[in-house]
């Protein structure tokens, strides 16, 4: 497919009836129409819950919500029974960390994660490594807020057991080279654990062939709803763990043993790991939304933001050369991938992101959930990011350069 026409893309989106430059889709993604009629659709012809009984409509809802499992599974090059729904990217990571350090597999260990992480990713690591006996060793980033891959190997040991790292940064949109860190991590033993946050909605992506074992990504990221995240893991290692939360949906059987104690027979994946009742309408509502993602393009979604990311650096280049911008993040867009942050001198990313809201334009503000890469870029406060996806056009950034430079250099309310 050569191509594709944001502007019919956009059609797809009534929220963007409303005129506004929808920028901050790092934060969370416009739903377009058939996500949300499949959600509709489902709910009143086919719902019950899932894996409860022998009636028809809890039988037609259980194969659809496998269906869901197998549809999402194909875009990230994994089978249906390596994608366990969680709530979100956050979740996914906390249950991965917590079955690692359930399982005795940090113990006297060390866990490397990154200066450049998101909270989601270094959090649940840190409290892993504490709960699980490992200790952390954070790989230090550059000044433009990269990691420094190039010292990974200093860091590694036999010691290691798990590199957890960004896929595509959100705050400075660097694509990590995770072949490389896989093939370096698996040197030494280590597990590879992706937050593919920012990769899945934008990339092309196949975990596997990529070496990595366990990724977490969110629904609400990829033009699905809020309420389910992914956990994709190795079929075997998910086999092999025994699961963090028990309850309705994990199990085959449970008895009474012989002394008095409860004994547990833990179903097949992914289900041992899906505990109570689970996102069974937002997984119809995923389902979609990667088959829509899958029949754009991930390739052509790839350009399509890579496009864009070069316009709006080549757009801000004059307030870049003058120093009324510093880019968080490499200044070549080939080196980041469909996020632009930046921060302004002498003005607040706050009221960066007020004015441009005045002027109907989206952006997110603040620290962006990596508190620890903006002090080590000496801007405690936060940037400024603009954040791309399929139905942006590129009057949407030329809309946004037009505004900065109205509110930077002319002082603008
Ligand atoms: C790189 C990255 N990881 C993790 C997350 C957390 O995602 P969620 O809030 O859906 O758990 C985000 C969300 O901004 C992100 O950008």
């Amino acid at each position: 497919m050569p191509g594709f026409d944001c502007s019919v893309v956009r059609s797809e989106f009534p929220s963007l009836e409303r005129g506004i430059i929808y920028l901050d889709n790092a934060a969370s993604t416009l739903k377009p129409r058939r996500v949300v009629e499949a959600m509709r659709e489902f709910s009143y012809t086919s719902y019950a819950n899932v894996h409860r009984g022998v009636h028809t409509l809890s039988m037609e809802a259980s194969k659809r919500y496998e269906d869901a499992h197998e549809t999402v599974g194909r875009l990230v090059g994994g089978s249906w029974d390596e994608i366990v729904f969680v709530r979100n990217t956050t979740e996914a990571m906390q249950l991965a960390a917590l079955s690692l350090a359930l399982n005795g597999v940090l113990r006297g260990g060390e866990v490397i994660v990154t200066e450049a992480d998101h909270h989601s990713t270094l959090l649940p690591w840190v409290r892993a490594a504490r709960l699980g006996g490992a200790s952390v060793k954070l790989l230090p980033v550059d000044d433009r807020g990269v990691p420094r891959w190039d010292l990974l190997g200093e860091l590694l040991s036999e010691k290691t057991r798990v590199v957890a790292f960004g896929h595509v940064s959100n705050v400075t949109g660097a694509v990590a080279p995770v072949e490389d860190i896989a093939k370096a991590a698996r040197s030494v033993g280590a597990l590879v654990v992706l937050d593919s946050a920012q990769g899945v909605p934008h990339l092309p992506v196949d975990f596997r062939g990529m070496g990595v074992d366990i990724a977490a990504f969110s629904g609400h990221k990829m033009l699905g709803p809020t309420g389910i995240g992914v956990l994709w893991a190795r079929r075997d290692l998910l086999e092999e763990l025994e699961p963090p939360l028990g309850g309705g949906g994990t199990v085959s059987r449970v008895r009474l043993s012989p002394s008095g104690g409860v004994s547990i027979e833990w179903d097949e994946p992914p289900w041992k790991f899906e505990a109570g009742t689970p996102p069974i309408i937002e997984a119809i509502g995923l389902a979609e939304a990667a088959e829509m993602l899958r029949e754009i393009g991930m390739s052509e979604i790839a350009r399509h933001e890579d496009f864009l990311t070069e316009k709006t650096m080549k757009l801000l280049e004059p307030l870049h050369e003058e120093g009324v911008i510093r880019y968080v993040g490499p200044s070549s867009p080939g080196e980041r991938h469909g996020i632009v942050s930046f921060v302004a001198r002498g003005r607040n990313p706050d009221e960066i992101g007020l004015l441009l809201d005045r002027r109907g334009i989206a952006v997110r503000t603040g620290l962006h959930c990596a508190h620890i890469l903006h002090d080590r870029l000496g801007v405690p406060e936060g940037s400024v990011r603009a954040s791309f996806y399929i139905y942006n056009c590129p009057s949407d950034v030329e809309a946004l350069a037009t505004a900065l430079e109205d509110i930077l250099l002319r002082k603008a309310r």
